[in-house]
């Protein structure tokens, strides 16, 4: 499942893997997270055809058996075999910045462990700073439980406002407000 986008984009982002519907329509971020992701980007005045979205690992990974609709991340393995990919892309699409999508990417990328702890800073990959934020597979599980995410919410929104000033787009004071209490 190859990327998809614009590849003079300013922004590029970066996932896990595909899943199972990336894998049927062969494009990155269309199941539940990407709904999620598509929802991101239209809070920030994007459409998925002004970024570049790709991921760190290039195919779904397997499961014995039948793998119906279940999902797993990459191993260091499969990651290490795509990362030539990523990195050529990177210098193909040239972005301002890049966003680490969720623990995988952040650890494929070689910027850490504990995404947690890293989000919400830049980071240089390749001489491009890159935000470290939450997956948004994340959000959806914190959809589900008491409060409805909302902390996560305006956590992965901070570090977005970060990479719009950061590639100079404009803030209204209503996107600076959003998903506060
Ligand atoms: N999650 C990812 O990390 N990448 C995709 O392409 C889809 C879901």
């Amino acid at each position: 499942v190859f990327a998809v986008g614009n590849p003079d984009a300013q922004i590029m982002l970066i996932g896990e893997a595909p899943g199972y519907e990336e894998e049927q329509k062969r494009e990155p971020f269309v199941g539940p997270a990407g709904q999620k992701l598509t929802g991101i980007l239209t809070a920030m005045g994007l459409q998925r055809s002004d970024v570049y979205i790709s991921n760190i690992c290039k195919f779904r990974p397997a499961t014995a058996g039948d793998q119906g609709t279940s999902n797993r991340a990459p191993t260091d393995v499969e990651m290490a075999a795509c990362l030539p990919f990523i990195l050529t892309e990177i210098s193909i699409v040239a972005p301002r910045v890049i966003i680490a999508l969720g623990a995988t990417a952040c650890k494929g990328l070689g910027i850490g462990e504990g995404v947690t702890r890293l989000r919400g800073k830049f980071y240089d990959v390749q001489g491009v700073p890159t935000m470290v934020t939450y997956h948004p597979s994340y959000i959806l599980r914190e959809e589900r439980l008491a409060g409805g995410g909302l902390r996560a919410k305006r956590e992965v929104w901070e570090d977005m406002l970060k990479v719009m000033e950061k590639t100079g787009m404009p803030i209204s004071e209503k996107q600076r407000g959003y998903f506060k209490k």
